[in-house]
């Protein structure tokens, strides 16, 4: 197992992260990839998408943080053959004021992850991070060997991506020498709009090979899917949405081997 941990980051809200995570989480699944979702958003819409209801999340990602027991507690198998998730719930809202005191709260996520490595389950550990820059995306750096970047093809898609950049450099130099940007992803591309094709060009000049080749299109099945507690890849298996999912899987996978970001 190469125990790859990947934290899907931006911080901006509503661009594609929780959608990328659950849906490449069950692409890597269904190619045999042993699979672990972190779901590190208090909203807990990883845990939704996959399907686990809110009352069934009481041994949450926030109490395996504060309480920091042995890992397999907290993990739970979800519909999907090879996928497991470590859910969130709103607890995890007040985790940051909780540690505020704690020196080493940058870490708490990483010997979390050391010891989920040690037990060699997974091939790709994925996680679901918050819309902000806060401790818990923090964390989640310092516990990563890389990073998967969702950018919506929007207009002001790529203000505050130097932002998000720089902080991961910062984290490099400090806290995580190990840690690689691996990708960026467009996400919610409109073939129609003009705009989104501005943004596409824009994007593959200023961060060249950094893009995926594969770009996810706007579809309405991606965004129903959810409400079902299940992955488009499972919800409409070929739909646009699923079909774009797979291959970028499949492009992350290679890439992942070309660069060895999961050496
Ligand atoms: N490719 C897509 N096509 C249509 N809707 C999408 C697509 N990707 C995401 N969405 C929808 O957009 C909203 C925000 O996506 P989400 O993945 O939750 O973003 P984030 O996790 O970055 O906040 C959700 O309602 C989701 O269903
Ligand atoms: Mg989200």
């Amino acid at each position: 197992m190469i125990n790859h941990v990947v934290s899907v980051i931006n911080q901006k809200g509503g661009v594609g992260k929780t959608t990328s995570t659950i849906n490449l989480g069950c692409a890597f699944a269904q190619l045999g990839q042993k699979t672990l979702i972190i779901d590190l958003d208090p909203q807990g819409n990883a845990s939704t998408g996959v399907g686990v209801e809110n009352n069934d999340r009481e041994n949450s990602i926030y109490k395996l943080l504060t309480e920091r027991n042995n890992s397999q507690y907290y993990v739970k198998q979800t519909k999907i053959q090879n996928l497991d998730i470590i859910c969130a719930n709103v607890e995890l809202s007040g985790f940051e004021t909780e540690v505020a005191e704690d020196k080493n709260r940058a870490f708490i996520l990483k010997e979390i992850m050391n010891e989920i490595r040690e037990k060699n389950q997974y091939n790709q550990i994925l996680i679901d991070c918050p819309p902000s820059l806060s401790l818990l995306t923090v964390m989640s750096l310092v516990a990563s060997n890389s990073v998967i970047v969702p950018l919506q093809t929007e207009f002001f898609a790529l203000e505050g991506l130097t932002q998000l950049l720089k902080t991961i450099n910062r984290i490099k130099l400090s806290l995580n020498k190990i840690l690689e940007v691996e990708g960026i992803i467009l996400t919610m591309f409109d073939k129609r709009n003009k705009l989104c094709s501005q943004v596409e060009a824009e994007a593959r000049k200023f961060f060249g090979e950094q893009v995926y080749n594969t770009v996810i299109p706007r579809n309405i099945r991606i965004s129903e899917a959810p409400s079902h507690g299940l992955p488009v890849l499972v919800y409409d298996k070929y739909c646009a949405g699923s079909i774009a999912y797979e291959k970028l899987a499949v492009e992350i996978l290679e890439k992942q081997k070309k660069f060895n970001f999961a050496a």
